[in-house]
């Protein structure tokens, strides 16, 4: 009997203006017609809710990382685990035993989606938020990602697609994050800097352990000499494809707004069909994302300013606990 994948995890990585915010919102729109979505915004320069048509921004206490929010968070995905013994010692890599409360991202109900979430139960979007940035610096932006993993190791497969607008640089492959997803897009732009970028990520993706699910998108191509370019440069069996200089996408920048896939052009709409087949070609494994969750817990548990000042969580780890088939 064929099996019916339902559940998809999707980021799209990349360099500050490659295209990462624009191919998230449209490809959440994309694949929205046919499963229901939770779109997570981990960009600093966060603007995925507009081009989604969100269009006020959420009061500050409903991004998740605030930390009035990432306590209330915490607190119910904790639900009855008593290996965490006080929240402060749910830290990034904490994982979830059979006592935990899960996401399902499907649920209208679900109570961390319908209280930090804008958007229904079709379609979701939660914002992780920074807070300070001129002080604090985008460098200690991977703390406020630490609720996006805790969000992420605790999310039920069950039914939907994640999409995921990724914070750029040396972040996305940081602590957990990289590895709570199926497929990461990376978007390069072709140019010389584009280059440097893919071989950057590739670095990074290989040293994490997850090259095998780092694809590339082609963006802002004009000519074709540019997908040339790209093709020159980029191992083909890594290549899913273009996405051209669109002269909607350059007049929906000037207007503002939320983008609409059903307006963009013809031959741009077949790339994001092209990154559904790449999606839907994987099939998720729970199970293993679990099992490196737990070598990324024991290896974050022993530094020494962790045991110093909540003690030994290695014992947060359920070997017995699996997700159910
Ligand atoms: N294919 C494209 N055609 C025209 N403009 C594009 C295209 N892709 C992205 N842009 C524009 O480039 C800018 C940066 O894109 P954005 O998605 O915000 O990048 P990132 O999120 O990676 O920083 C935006 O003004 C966006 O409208
Ligand atoms: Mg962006």
């Amino acid at each position: 009997m064929a099996v019916i994948l339902e559940y998809m995890r999707i980021a799209f990585v990349g360099k500050g203006g490659s295209g990462k915010t624009t191919l998230s919102a449209l490809f959440a729109q994309y694949i929205n017609k046919q499963y229901p979505v939770l779109a997570l915004d981990a960009d600093l320069n966060m603007h995925l809710g507009s081009l989604l048509g969100f269009e006020a921004e959420l009061p500050i206490e409903q991004n998740i990382s605030h930390p009035a929010a990432a306590k209330i968070i915490k607190t119910h995905l904790r639900g009855r685990n008593a290996r965490i013994k006080d929240i402060v010692q749910f830290r990034k890599t904490t994982p979830p035993t059979a006592d935990s409360n899960f996401i399902h991202l499907s649920d209208p109900q679900d109570p961390v989606l319908s209280r930090f979430g804008r958007g229904d139960g079709a379609l979701r979007l939660l914002v992780v938020g920074s807070y300070d940035t001129e002080e604090i610096g985008a460098s200690c932006y991977h703390n406020n990602l630490a609720i996006l993993e805790n969000i992420l190791s605790h999310l039920m497969d069950d039914s939907g697609v994640v999409v995921t607008d990724m914070v750029a640089g040396v972040d996305a492959f940081a602590n957990t994050l990289h590895a709570q997803f199926d497929l990461l897009v990376l978007t390069v732009e072709p140019t010389r800097r584009g280059l440097e970028v893919f071989e950057q990520y590739r670095k990074l993706a290989e040293e994490a352990g997850v090259y095998s699910l780092l694809f590339v998108v082609g963006n802002k191509v004009r000519a074709d000499a540019d997908v040339d370019f790209i093709k020159a440069h980029i191992p083909a069996e890594k290549f899913i494809g273009f996405l051209r200089e669109s002269e909607y996408l350059r007049r929906k920048d000037q207007e503002g707004g939320a983008l609409n896939v059903d307006l963009l052009e013809n031959e741009n709409k077949a790339l994001l069909e092209k990154i559904k087949k790449k999606l839907v070609s994987i099939i998720p494994d729970p199970q293993k994302r679990l099992r490196k969750l737990y070598e990324l817990h024991r290896r974050y548990v022993a530094q020494g300013f962790i045991t110093e000042r909540y003690g030994d969580l290695t014992n947060q780890i359920d070997e017995t606990f699996t997700f159910p088939a």
